[in-house]
């Protein structure tokens, strides 16, 4: 029975140690590490499970901020970032003077030079991935001979260690024909490597996929680990990506029914303050959240705190007070605006868990 007040979110942990099995089993069967994004939970309870599990070499970060949180569930950390302001650098100097061993990823040798300077400062080594751009378009170096190039200069700097490579696949997402594709990555990351191996320099880790790509890394040979993060909890996105069912999504955000003054619509008392403005990335015309007890029901408009739902197609409109739930479209920005979460370790055995690196965005 939920007897905590709304808008909340709430994580089903059946669901979660599920989805963990799952992805420790995938890795295990295939010889991969496994290196969670602990950005999608900020939890370090959900942290420490996800090691528990096995198949884990350590955790993943964006931010030095969550960096100094996960600390304290593994000494293992990649920051999948390249955070390469002095304040931030500090942080992470400090986090390896204290014997967490840190790795990086960066597409610049700005960002190479502003690490090992750091490093020297400190009197620690960064662990360096070289960030490769397969396809996304976001960060990395465009081309194996840009990444050779980088590697180079990694290697030549005092305070650095140059580790290996890292990809970003995430525009695998959408992939039209997604063999073809994941071959186009491979050649890319092949050609990287033997680009470096010519030139006496070693790639130990080549550190690839995240949730959508995750279970088909054995057909990226060149990868020796990868770095899922939404896969614990899954969303609307990945639900309509066709990577899982609604039965997979462990977090639902716990509503109420507070108007129906307006004809045709309901209002719940969580908006973009709660879920995020977020749109599905895989349904253009999809609302804002699935509405789990009204699936007919589309979330249409959001404010900061109001979430309008056109009712016109339920059989039965949803009434004053009632108490719905949502999943959100990302759960991602969703997780990082909740305090505290309920966890639901059994049907009427709910407790609090605190997000402690929620906001750690720096
Ligand atoms: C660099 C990087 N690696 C891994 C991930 C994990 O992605 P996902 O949550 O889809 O598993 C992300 C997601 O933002 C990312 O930016």
């Amino acid at each position: 029975m939920e007897t905590f007040a709304t808008p909340a979110l709430v994580i089903d942990l059946a669901v979660v140690e599920r989805n963990l099995a799952r992805m420790a089993g995938y890795v295990k069967q295939h010889g991969l590490s496994l290196r969670p994004h602990t950005k999608t939970h900020k939890s370090l309870f959900m942290a420490r499970r996800q090691l528990e599990h096995g198949g884990a070499t350590g955790l993943t970060v964006a931010k030095a901020g969550e960096a100094e949180v996960m600390a304290q569930a593994s000494p293992e950390l990649y920051l999948a970032y390249p955070a390469l302001d002095r304040p931030r650098l500090r942080k992470l100097a400090d986090l390896a003077r204290r014997g967490v061993n840190l790795r990086v990823g960066l597409d610049s040798a700005f960002a190479a030079d502003a690490f090992a300077e750091a490093a020297r400062a400190a009197g620690v080594t960064f662990g360096v991935l070289v960030d490769l751009d397969v396809g996304y378009h976001r960060t990395g170096v465009p081309t194996p001979h840009a990444a050779l190039e980088l590697a180079r200069h990694v290697a030549s700097r005092r305070g650095l260690r140059l580790d290996g490579l890292m990809l970003y696949p995430g525009h695998l997402m959408h992939a039209q024909d997604l063999d073809k594709e994941l071959a186009a990555v491979q050649a890319l990351a092949a050609e990287t490597l033997a680009l470096w191996k010519q030139s006496g320099l070693e790639a130990r880790v080549v550190s690839g996929g995240s949730t959508p790509t995750a279970f088909v890394t054995h057909k990226l040979p060149a990868v020796t680990e990868i770095r899922p993060g939404t896969y614990i909890y899954n969303d609307m996105n990945t639900v309509d990506g066709k990577l899982c069912g609604l039965d997979d999504c462990a977090a639902r955000v716990a509503v109420t029914v507070i108007s129906n003054a307006v004809a045709g619509k309901v209002v719940l008392d969580g908006g973009s303050k709660t879920f995020t403005s977020d749109r599905n990335a895989c349904r253009a015309d999809a609302g804002f959240g699935h509405v789990v007890e009204y699936p007919e029901a589309k979330i249409v408009r959001l404010s900061e705190e109001h979430a309008e739902v056109d009712i016109a197609g339920c059989a039965r409109a949803p009434q004053l007070g009632e108490r719905l739930h949502v999943i959100p479209n990302h759960i991602c920005p969703c997780v990082n605006l909740q305090e505290q979460v309920w966890l639901k370790r059994g049907p009427d055995d709910l407790v609090p868990l605190e997000i402690e690196a929620r906001a750690r965005l720096s």
